[in-house]
């Protein structure tokens, strides 16, 4: 029985035993399976592993790869570096020295800009002291100045006995008759006469503008300048005036526009710049006419104001001039429009005063000065008296005439006058006695200058006529020495 037990205990042992083995085997299967499954997991975290490193590797390569490639590049790149950096050092320096020379020029500019403004000063004082000298000049020759002009002798004309004994400074004119008196004694008379000049027959129209030029040099200046041809029909006037058509024939009205023109280029490089207009008109019996209107002629009434701007013609057409040439053109419009009138009253340009008005305005830019000039010239109707014109029974002759007289002894009272007041101060002069005077009252008078061309026949039959010419002449003409005294006395 205890065997048994002994057996049956055996026995349980032995089914424990058993038992606890097949757990133990059981748990140590489990544990091989998880061995196993953490060894596939391992195997295949490694193989992760090993295709990371592969692909790493693989990256190192080709990073190394760039990396020598980059040093290549960057081995370049410090060469060229270096070579624009000798290239910048070398531009930095040719810099400093453009920036050196451009200082110096500068300084260099500076001075000259100062000796140019010096010298611009300089050429404006000179200018304003040629202004001042050429003005006493003018002014100790006389504000009022006459000059003779005998014309040639054309063909078949008898000529009158007229010397000239001044060889030196013609200022002398001498006319002189012969004739039987009653007792068969030859009589001779002689007149003497002087002037600031006397032209001779033989005188050019260059000569003659050689003096009358100063006189367009000073309305450049911004005076009024008055030109007057006085003389009997036929004596020359228009000749003198207007003149030819050639260079060498061409009269005072186209050379003085001519030398304003010229005088008033030369300005401009002082700073002056000038605007200049021109009028043409004529006076005829007391009544003005526009030579350069485009209306019938005639027809429109013009009136003569004065006003603090000057003296304006009322409707009359002026034209700006901006060539010397464009007064030719003038001169033949003026002519055709006198023609017209002609064929309705004869010899309508002799019985007619003519006036060409120039002004001149003129303003410095540097200086800020103006001057404001006009330039008159005046082709006066024929002197002759009334008696030589066989005028007397013509009614429309007799008023022209009158007209004509009435004019030109209004036009010697105002210069006496002129003259008169130049020696004793105030004194009134009659402008408005005629047309002539009062339009030209601004230049005759006050910063005006006067001068008055005889002009003389040099025929026999008009001997009387040359007289009594050159009486009103010398008349005018002793206006000149009253003026001229007195700028002799205000000098000393
Ligand atoms: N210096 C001169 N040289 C040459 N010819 C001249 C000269 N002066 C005048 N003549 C001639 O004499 C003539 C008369 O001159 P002009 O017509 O100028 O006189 P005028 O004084 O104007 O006369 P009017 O009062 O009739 O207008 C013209 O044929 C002109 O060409
Ligand atoms: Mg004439």
């Amino acid at each position: 029985m205890t065997q048994r037990r002994e057996l049956d205990n055996y026995s349980d042992e032995i089914q424990s035993l058993k038992k606890r083995h097949a757990q133990e085997v059981d748990e140590y299967e489990a544990g091989l399976r998880k061995k196993d499954r953490e060894m596939r997991e391992l195997r295949e975290d490694l193989r992760v592993a090993q295709s990371d490193l592969e692909r790493e590797r693989e990256t190192v390569t080709s990073l190394r790869a760039t990396i020598s490639s980059q040093s290549t590049a960057q081995l370049t790149l410090a060469t060229q570096k270096n070579v624009l950096q000798a290239q910048c050092d070398a531009v930095q320096a040719s810099l400093d020295a453009a920036t050196a020379t451009i200082s110096q020029l500068q300084l260099d500019l500076e001075s000259s800009r100062k000796r140019i403004a010096e010298l611009e000063q300089d050429a404006r004082e000179a200018e304003g002291v040629r202004r001042k000298l050429h003005n006493m000049v003018q002014e100790l020759k006389g504000n009022i100045r006459v000059f003779c002009r005998v014309r040639p002798i054309l063909p078949k004309e008898a000529t009158a006995s007229i010397a000239y004994p001044d060889r030196r400074d013609h200022k002398e004119i001498v006319l002189s008759s012969s004739s039987e008196s009653a007792t068969g004694q030859e009589r001779k008379e002689v007149w003497n006469f002087s002037f600031d000049r006397v032209f001779e027959p033989d005188s050019t129209q260059a000569e003659v503008f050689e003096e009358v030029s100063q006189l367009a040099q000073s309305c450049v200046d911004g005076y009024n300048v008055c030109i007057f041809a006085y003389g009997q029909t036929g004596s020359g006037k228009s000749f003198t005036m207007e003149g030819g058509p050639t260079e060498s024939t061409a009269g005072m009205i186209p050379r003085a526009v001519e030398q304003v023109f010229s005088v008033a280029e030369e300005l401009k490089s002082k700073g002056w710049e000038y605007k200049m207009e021109g009028q043409f008109l004529e006076i005829y019996n007391e009544t003005i006419n526009d030579l350069l209107g485009k209306d019938e002629f005639d027809k429109k009434k013009h009136e003569i104001k004065h006003d603090k701007s000057g003296t304006r013609v009322t409707d009359i057409v002026t034209i700006p001039l901006r060539s010397a040439t464009q007064v030719r053109s003038l001169l033949a419009i003026a002519q055709s429009r006198r023609t017209v009138a002609a064929t309705l009253m004869n010899e309508r340009s002799s019985r007619s005063h003519s006036v060409f008005t120039l002004k001149i305005q003129g303003n410095n830019t540097h200086t800020g000065e103006t001057c404001d000039g006009s330039l008159n010239l005046v082709d006066l109707a024929g002197s002759e008296r009334l008696k030589e014109s066989g005028a007397a029974n013509d009614k429309d002759r007799l008023k022209e005439t009158q007209s004509i007289n009435k004019s030109l002894s209004a036009l010697g009272d105002v210069i006496a006058a002129l003259g008169e007041k130049g020696e004793k101060g105030e004194k009134h002069i009659p402008y408005r006695n005629s047309k002539l005077t009062y339009l030209l009252q601004n230049s005759l008078s006050g910063n005006s200058k006067t001068l008055m061309i005889l002009n003389v026949s040099p025929l026999a039959v008009h001997l009387g006529e040359s007289l009594c010419s050159l009486r009103f002449a010398t008349k005018v003409n002793n206006t000149t020495i009253g003026t001229a005294k007195k700028q002799t006395r205000s000098a000393s």
